[in-house]
């Protein structure tokens, strides 16, 4: 005979579940899975922590070893709640899918705070080098397009440096909407957005990512450290939700300095170029030669 109790539940943890869902999270962590599986309905039912964590305690998980369990259960039938992007190939189609999906994000407070519009990330969707910075400022805030003001013309030449065109790698930021005056985003528009950040990385699937600056390496990493600490090695990441693969068995991170920093301070430009350069070996770039005169 099922149970009134149990089909309550059910309800109650597909709704959200769902409610999960529209804020663009699809990854939920089990605490123990033994606890889960072992799990009657009474121990799930005061508030359904043991199954779903609320997003405000995700960094007490341990970072990005994301083992999914989106286990949506509604009358009597367990389906997974894959993302919309899942299954499909084509990146471009992917990130299509995840754009949509964001829609007219009002999500976090950013949206009320004099955003123009969302600045998703422009590029090349099968980048072999992807770069997140922190996020849009006055002029992207304008164009709909992240690295675009001065800022943005020091990238393209530290991306032209590393014999590349802008086209041929893809750009983001941590998060998509103007932060007023150009504040720093606060934890929870990170948090917020992140989870699209995350499918974005997903979909193109670089070889290499580079964070530019200690907001998007903290974001990324999950990790509270300073600069020098984490500039000069490679990180293995692989976004938070996401399966490592052989095809794609995840990115290798590099921090380095923000431009807008650089601007500030020139003589750190040394510094970075050799972060890009650790990044240049890695995938096999030579600087462009000079033309001869
Ligand atoms: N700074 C960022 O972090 N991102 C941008 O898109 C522009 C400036």
């Amino acid at each position: 005979m099922p149970n009134l109790a149990d089909a309550e539940l059910r309800r109650a943890l597909a709704n959200r579940v769902r409610f999960y869902n529209e804020l663009g999270i699809y990854d939920f962590y089990r605490r123990d899975a033994a606890v889960l599986a072992d799990s009657t309905a009474e121990e799930l039912d005061p508030s359904l922590n043991l199954a779903l964590r609320e997003p405000e305690m995700r960094e007490e998980m341990p970072a990005r070893k994301s083992a999914a369990v989106a286990a949506v259960v509604e009358d009597g039938v367990e389906t997974l709640a894959p993302k919309p992007e899942q299954g499909v190939k084509d990146p471009a189609a992917a990130l299509r899918i995840i754009r949509e999906d964001l829609g007219d994000c009002t999500r976090c407070k950013l949206h009320k705070q004099g955003r123009k519009q969302i600045v998703f990330g422009v590029g090349n969707p099968r980048a072999e080098l992807m770069f997140v910075g922190e996020g849009p400022g006055a002029d992207e805030d304008v164009q709909g397009e992240p690295f675009v003001g001065r800022a943005g013309q020091l990238l393209n030449n530290m991306i032209k440096a590393m014999g590349l065109r802008r086209e041929e790698v893809y750009i983001a930021n941590v998060v998509k909407c103007r932060p007023p005056g150009n504040r720093t985003p606060e934890r929870d528009e990170c948090e917020t957005c992140s989870p699209f950040l995350m499918r974005q990385i997903a979909a193109i699937k670089p070889k290499v990512l580079v964070a530019l600056g200690a907001v998007a390496a903290k974001n990324l990493l999950a990790m509270n450290a300073s600069m020098a600490e984490l500039r000069g090695r490679f990180y293995d990441f692989l976004p938070a939700g996401a399966r490592a693969t052989e095809a794609w068995p995840g990115a290798r991170l590099a921090v380095t300095y923000h431009p807008a920093f650089l601007l500030r301070d020139p003589r750190q430009k040394g510094e970075a170029w050799k972060d890009l350069q650790m990044v240049m070996k890695y995938l096999g770039l030579e600087p462009p030669k000079k033309a001869a005169d």
